[in-house]
């Protein structure tokens, strides 16, 4: 049911936690399950340099979670921007029709975090930010409360 990459990154997820005065910050829900996913940005240069996240979720969330931070590494901002859940998916050699909406947490939180990064520096204003990011309106992050630990 699941192929061996998707139990390879849920058993040994990569880039689990948290980084300290992280450049930009993105939380989002999943609004059919409740699961939740955080992920932390070190941007320097346009550049994502390091990249973390904290799932709390299903297995296949934690996996999505985990490859497309591997995904990320090293990407600049439009790049990262460009980053859809279908090649997320593919990268971990599909999923389970069922279990496609997890895939949609990561490129969602990676949206939500860029749009935090936008805001920290402040010189983009929040239209642009929701048009450049493609979030909806009032989607903020969360830097405060418990997600819990991928594993
Ligand atoms: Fe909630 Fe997978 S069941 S993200």
């Amino acid at each position: 049911m699941y192929s061996d990459k998707v139990i390879d990154h849920y058993t040994n997820p990569r880039n689990v936690g948290e980084i300290e005065n992280a450049d930009g910050i993105g939380e989002v829900g999943n609004p059919v399950c409740g699961d939740i996913m955080r992920m932390y940005l070190k941007i320097k240069d346009g550049i994502i340099e390091d990249i973390k996240f904290k799932t709390f979720g299903c297995g296949a969330a934690i996996a999505t979670s985990s490859v497309s931070t591997e995904m990320l590494k090293g990407k600049t901002i439009e790049q990262a921007l460009k980053l859809t859940n279908k090649e997320v998916v593919d990268a971990l050699d599909g999923l389970p029709p069922v279990k496609l909406h997890c895939s949609v947490l990561a490129e969602e939180a990676v949206r939500s975090a860029i749009a935090d990064y936008y805001r920290k520096q402040g010189d983009k204003t929040e239209e642009e930010i929701i048009k450049i990011c493609g979030i909806k309106e009032g989607v903020s992050c969360a830097h405060e409360g418990e997600v819990n630990e991928a594993d």
